[in-house]
């Protein structure tokens, strides 16, 4: 009988302590797949806010079993070494812009950096949400990267420190570019002198004369605080800022199907969030530089557009061959683009 009662509490107390274990989630579960997300911009931007968003979701929709480290503002890593750390594993998520992959021998990346190829973001929305925006992410597997999504940011508006009203105005400016030949090729048709600087060098740059002025969409003009040290806003929205997400393929390829299914879930809502804020957050942004009364921002009359198109368009023709001429026409073709028409 003494011999049955000791069994009886034996197999109690080994019940409870398998009950204590199922309560305890960190100590015994898995421990959760990190996925590390570094940009350059700040928080409170389209990327900014997209980049949290998935942090978020990823973790609800794998219930905790995929953990998103943001980390934003160039935290970790500047514009090039991001993608070395992506490509190296260092990290597994980045969003950096549509400019910044030809460096890495994708070339035809650099097709959206093509002046005043998208009219609006309808027109910009035919490729990144159709075959041609896909056909462009898939050529990055060759680079050991995963294109998941286009990220909208917005149109581009060109800063100084003296008015920029006409062509001429540019004549002898050091422009900060991002790392783009397309870029280059633009501010050398203005008669500017790019100079390829990190995001995150850029603000410093201005303000010690480094260089005289730069181009950007006004959230990361604003939120950046260029226009602290830039005295003259052209609205010239000349080009497009936007971004695509990438992951380390191996990485991506290596993670469970339904973890990876889950996350893309998490991407297309992200991407929602991106595309729906973008538009509203650049046109907030521009009140609020001209709300701090330290810049002046200047609308081009329409004939001043058309002059610094005309100065511009000559650059797609310049390009052809870098970015190839077939990409170039696919685009032209979705969008109705004609260079030869101004
Ligand atoms: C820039 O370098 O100007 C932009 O690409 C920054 C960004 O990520 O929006």
């Amino acid at each position: 009988m003494a011999q049955l009662d000791f069994t009886n509490v034996l197999r109690r107390s080994m019940l409870g302590v398998a009950a204590s274990i199922a309560l305890l989630p960190s100590a015994f579960a898995q421990s959760p797949i990190i996925i590390k997300f570094s940009h350059v911009v700040a928080l409170d931007t389209p990327k900014g806010k997209a980049a949290d968003f998935f942090a978020k979701r990823a973790g609800e929709l794998t219930k905790g079993r995929v953990k998103v480290e943001v980390y934003p503002n160039s935290q970790l890593y500047k514009d090039k070494e991001e993608m070395e750390a992506l490509q190296l594993g260092s990290v597994q998520m980045l969003a950096p812009s549509l400019s910044k992959f030809a460096p890495l021998g994708v070339k035809e990346f650099e097709v959206f950096d093509l002046p005043f190829i998208f009219d609006d973001y309808n027109d910009l929305h035919k490729i990144t949400g159709g075959p041609v925006g896909q056909a462009l992410l898939k050529k990055l597997e060759t680079r050991g990267i995963t294109g998941l999504a286009y990220w909208d940011n917005g149109f581009k508006v060109m800063s100084a420190n003296r008015p920029l009203k006409t062509v001429e105005d540019y004549k002898g400016l050091k422009m900060r570019i991002q790392s783009s030949k397309v870029l280059d090729a633009e501010m050398r048709a203005l008669g500017a002198l790019p100079q390829v600087l990190a995001f995150s060098e850029t603000y410093q740059a201005l303000q010690t004369g480094v260089v005289d002025g730069t181009e950007n969409p006004p959230s990361n003009l604003f939120t950046q605080k260029m226009h602290e040290v830039q005295k003259h806003v052209s609205l010239t929205n000349h080009g497009y800022l936007g971004y695509a997400v990438v992951v380390n393929k191996k990485f991506w390829d290596g993670l469970p199907a339904d973890i990876r299914a889950a996350l893309n879930k998490a991407m297309v809502e992200s991407t929602k969030v991106a595309n729906d804020v973008a538009f509203q957050d650049n046109v907030d942004a521009l009140a609020k530089v001209q709300a701090t009364g330290k810049t002046t921002v200047y609308k081009p009359s329409l004939a001043e557009r058309f002059l610094l198109k005309k100065a511009l368009v000559p650059v797609h023709k310049q390009m052809a061959s870098r970015i190839g001429d077939e990409t170039m026409q696919a685009i032209y073709k979705e969008t109705s683009f004609d260079p030869s028409k101004l």
